[in-house]
């Protein structure tokens, strides 16, 4: 499936999406396209340029079925869209974040560094137990602000039910905010079922674009409550009148776009969105299952040699499996595999392996064969 999009190099089995993945085809001609273009002409078609980023936002919208493309900002990583959350609330000496104990440094650092204006992190323990969401549930309480979580863990992989945890922050009047880089584009992901008032993630990872390009969601109605800490032309309601001494913010999500676009990131991303797009997100989801349950099914039938670390449960995983061998080091397996040129990763205490819908089931199970020595 697609494979003509992913030409990788024979010798390399590619099981490191959770990490940094391969652009496709299409997104490298765009980008190779964009710089002739820019050693040719320069910026002449600036309008066209624009229109590839009013299409970007459209893309974005359709993907995690945002109401409007108003409440999507392009920033440069899943880091900087949290911290723009965390630096933009009005918080109270006192007032509580709930986070939880598999967090990635990004989505646990910037809450613990507003420890400074009496803020406070509580993190919830979801690591063994078979009810994460009522753990992190059982947390909220009358001092706590925003709940911030993972879609899917970067290291165990476990993957939380954001409807239930939406519907709980709703209830309470408390901000939802999920960092999702690990789940868009693996996965179907819904704003508004889930009911999440910020959501980032950047491109590099499911979403098959380059680094340095990030999807930030804001709802529209909780927009107001960010004060801006960055300032520029680009995010004025009118960006084109550079005299004008009467200015206000965009209204929409470009208010958090200070200055100049990531041009090149938004040519790369729109075509790797594309991609997505034609193959459909569902078709997506529903292979990079199938990938995540024959991993799961070939280490389930050798519990001598391997201990999962991911859950089995469907509901429970996307992409991502982790797992720890028995006989050796996750370390010693893994300088094992990388010098096969098997790409996968160190993570949550074993080894992670992170397929994307495209890898070539024949591949997947040689690399398997290779855990065994
Ligand atoms: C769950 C999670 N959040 C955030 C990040 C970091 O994202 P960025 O580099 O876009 O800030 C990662 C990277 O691995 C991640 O897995």
């Amino acid at each position: 499936m697609h494979e003509n999009e992913f030409p990788l190099d024979d010798a390399i089995t590619y099981l490191n999406h959770a990490a940094v993945s391969p652009w496709p085809r299409r997104t490298v001609n765009a980008v190779k396209q964009f710089a002739d273009e820019n050693l040719t002409s320069g910026s002449l078609h600036y309008p066209r340029w624009v229109a590839t980023e009013t299409a970007l936002r459209e893309q974005l919208q359709s993907l995690i079925n945002a109401e409007s493309s108003d409440e999507i900002a392009l920033l440069k990583n899943t880091s900087e869209a949290l911290s723009v959350v965390a630096y933009g609330l009005p918080w109270q000496t006192g007032d509580t974040v709930v986070i939880t104990d598999q967090e990635f440094p990004s989505n646990r650092v910037v809450w613990e560094s507003l420890q400074k204006y009496g803020v406070s992190t509580r993190v919830a323990t979801i690591s063994d137990t078979e009810t994460p969401e009522q753990a992190i549930i059982d947390l909220l309480d009358n001092r706590t602000r925003l709940l911030s979580v993972s879609a899917v863990q970067y290291g165990t992989g476990l993957k939380l039910d954001l409807a239930l945890l939406g519907a709980a922050c709703r209830d309470r009047g408390l901000l939802f905010c999920v960092d999702a880089i690990q789940g868009i584009g693996a996965m179907r992901f819904d704003v508004q079922a889930c009911q999440a008032d910020f959501v980032m993630a950047d491109a590099h990872k499911w979403m098959l674009g380059p680094e340095g390009i990030a999807l930030f969601y804001c709802r529209a109605v909780v927009m107001e409550q960010l004060d801006l800490k960055q300032y520029g032309w680009h995010m004025l309601e009118d960006s084109s009148n550079y005299t004008n001494n009467d200015w206000e913010v965009a209204r929409s999500a470009r208010r958090f776009e200070c200055g100049s676009p990531n041009m090149t990131g938004i040519h790369a991303l729109h075509a790797s969105l594309s991609l997505v797009a034609e193959t459909g997100i569902e078709a997506i989801e529903q292979r990079v299952l199938e990938n995540t349950r024959f991993i799961l099914d070939y280490l389930q039938q050798r519990p001598d040699r391997f201990q999962l670390i991911t859950p089995v449960a469907e509901h429970r995983h996307a992409g991502i499996v982790t797992f720890c061998p028995l006989h050796e080091t996750p370390e010693s397996l893994f300088e094992s595999l990388w010098s096969q040129h098997i790409m996968c990763a160190l993570r949550g205490g074993g080894v992670r392996l992170s397929p994307h819908f495209y890898t070539p089931r024949k591949r997947l199970f040689s690399a398997l064969e290779q855990l065994e020595g």
